[in-house]
Parts: structure tokens; sequence; C-alpha cells
């Protein structure tokens, strides 16, 4: 995350929910399927989806409140309505760094999953709808899922100091994921926990 300078009056900045962007962004970071691709389980689908355009996923723009004794920052995420093979596109998701850092996300347009998990596989799933707000707590990783037809919009209030850990997301993932069947989203346990 890019860094800005300490300042300790106070700030704002004005989200457009449509879309997720706010101003001013100091930095906007886009992933797509092939950033993501170890993070769904048909891997077929990644290959075709890479070979066909390599779509979009999701944006995310911070920003930084960096004060001389204070650290917020905010997140607003923008995921895409979109599936690989039959699972939604998602976050990639990640745990903390610091083991005392919780966060705040709030669901501002759109409808979906957040789902959270221990490294010892405790897993907790909030179905998410437009203003639904969720704390979560340390020691839970986090990523959501949109299950809708529109961009889920969210934002993420969080300390800085937190950092983000990927590791063992990017290897093992969640302990469910999250398909389309019949129509409708489901929960089925992921193949690499099965
Ligand atoms: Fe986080």
């Amino acid at each position: 995350m890019k860094a800005v300078p300490v300042n300790d009056l106070p700030v704002s900045v004005q989200l457009n929910v449509p879309d997720g962007t706010f101003t001013p962004c100091i930095e906007m970071t886009s992933r797509k399927v092939s950033d993501l691709a170890m993070m769904f389980a048909d891997q077929k689908a990644v290959e075709d989806l890479i070979k066909s355009g390599d779509p979009e996923v999701y944006q995310i723009r911070y920003y930084p409140f960096q004060t001389k004794n204070s650290d917020m920052a905010l997140g607003v995420t923008m995921i895409l309505p979109g599936k690989v093979g039959n699972e939604y596109f998602m976050t990639k998701g990640h745990f903390h760094e610091a083991d005392n850092q919780p966060e705040i996300y709030h669901c501002v347009q759109g409808e979906g999953v957040l789902q959270m998990m221990t490294i010892d596989g405790e897993y907790v799933a909030a179905p998410w709808v437009k203003d639904t707000i969720t704390h979560i707590p340390p020691h839970y990783a986090h990523r959501v899922i949109n299950t809708g037809s529109v961009p889920l919009v969210f934002v993420a209030s969080f300390h800085i100091a937190a950092g983000h850990v990927y590791g063992p997301i990017e290897k093992k993932g969640f302990k469910y994921i999250i398909v389309e069947k019949d129509g409708k989203p489901q929960e089925v346990l992921s193949p690499k926990w099965a």
C-alpha cells in the first residue's frame, strides 16, 4: 500500500457506490482471473478464461489516514459479477500479519457472502446484502464472494499495521467454496479440504 504524508487534520473522501470509486484516490489495484488462478477449484475453467481475455475480477482502492499517533485506512473493493466454472468471483482472501488486528467490512451494494476462517479451519460465513456490516475479529482470514448479478461493493476499515498474509490461503484456500447450483448459490466443501 502506497504511503501518504502524515496528516493530523481531519480528512474526508467521497465514495461513488455504483462502481466503488472514491475521490481523491491514491492507489487502485486490479485483479484478474490470472492473478487469482490458484484460488479457484476448476483449473480448466481458469485456463479457458485466461485464454479468452483474462477478465477482471475485482478492483481495490485504498486510502491511508496516517497521523502522528494513528494509522486507520480505508479500502473499497468492487467485485464484478461472474464465475469461474460454476464458482463465483471473489477476492483472494487474507489473514492479518499482526495477530491482534480486527477489521470492519460494510457491504454497500450487491449481495454475496463474507467467509471467515481461522488457521485451524474454524469457519463462519456471513450472508451479505446491502448494508450488512460485519466485524472480523483477529485470527480470522476473510474473503468476499459476489453471488449477485451486479458489482458487489464493500468498504473495509482497518489499521495499516494489520498487514496482509496470503500464503495459507494460496495453499489451501477456504474450507468451503460458493458455487452456482440450479441457478442458486450453494456452499460446498472445497476439493482442497476434502
Ligand atoms: Fe483484512
